[in-house]
């Protein structure tokens, strides 16, 4: 906490903090590979813009950040950790005035990252996913380009989903354009060429996301970012989900329907395979 290693039954924070308060904080969440941290010099670019977005300052800069998610990472003992790297705008009077808090607050959390993943099963098998009624911030809300600590759009579209018996929710816009999942960008492959949601149509901009469609192109696959109706999950012959803690999970059903032939398609096994092999190459390269 603010630089300081400290055990988790030690680390508290006031009732009158922001992030508890109002959700008014930013996050990321990123993992180890091997010791390295995946990715992250993106999560702290895409951190800063949080804050940005938000009009919240970051009491530290990138490099103190860098070093604060190693040294909590190696502090752990985790052999590998789920890493969540929180600011809060801190505590004050209580008042919705951002200007009634003046010290923001930094925290990371690791966690042995094997509590935090799913099991091989997912991979294997696929998951299916849900289209929810919860729609997507507007980006004239709260845009989804910010992550911040105000997750109740993804909790309760996470909610309708598993309610739903689903892995994973889908979350549509107010025009009925497919967007993102609770917490995961979603892609499909449709005549064999790979399509995402762009980043206008009120996403965030996945680290994993952006990784797989380096890597698609790198391997001659066919990138489109295209804005895509609810309807093209009956067209597509792969659908899969990206996360920084997931990785890349098939989809093999949209609310009870088969996607392709409802096994894990080419086309993820390919780019699973692709993302192992770069994470190989960054963990030998020492996250450099
Ligand atoms: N969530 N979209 C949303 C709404 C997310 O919350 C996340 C990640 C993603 C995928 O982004 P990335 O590839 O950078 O992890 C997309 C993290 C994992 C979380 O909140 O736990």
């Amino acid at each position: 906490m603010d630089g300081v290693v400290v055990g988790p039954e030690a680390a508290s924070i006031s009732i009158f903090d922001r992030g508890f308060l109002y959700g008014d904080s930013i996050y990321e969440v990123l993992r180890t590979y091997s010791g390295v941290p995946f990715e992250l010099e993106a999560h702290l670019e895409r951190l800063f813009g949080s804050g940005r977005r938000l009009g919240l300052t970051i009491p530290a800069d990138r490099a103190q950040l860098a070093e604060e998610t190693r040294k909590t990472h190696e502090a752990s003992g985790n052999a590998d950790s789920y890493l969540r790297l929180m600011v809060t705008r801190g505590a004050g009077r209580v008042g919705l005035d951002p200007a009634l808090a003046t010290a923001p607050r930094r925290i990371v959390i690791a966690i042995p990252v094997d509590e935090m993943r799913p099991g091989p099963a997912v991979y294997e098998d696929g998951v299916e996913v849900s289209l929810v009624g919860v729609r997507r911030n507007l980006r004239d809300a709260i845009d989804p380009q910010a992550k911040t600590g105000n997750y109740l759009n993804s909790v309760l579209a996470l909610a309708e989903a598993k309610a739903a018996g689903a892995y994973e929710a889908i979350m549509l816009d107010h025009r009925d354009q497919i967007t993102e999942g609770a917490s995961s960008n979603v892609f499909l492959v449709a005549g064999g060429v790979l399509v995402t949601p762009p980043l206008e149509a009120g996403i965030l901009m996945g680290v994993t996301r952006a990784v797989v469609l380096r890597l698609a192109k790198e391997a001659g696959i066919r990138v489109l970012e295209l804005p895509l109706n609810a309807g093209a999950f009956a067209q597509a012959e792969e659908v899969f989900i990206t996360s920084s803690i997931r990785e890349i999970v098939p989809v093999v059903r949209v609310d009870g329907v088969a996607v392709g032939d409802g096994r894990p398609g080419p086309v993820v096994r390919a780019l699973r395979a692709a993302f192992a092999g770069y994470v190989a190459r960054v963990v030998a390269a020492g996250g450099k």
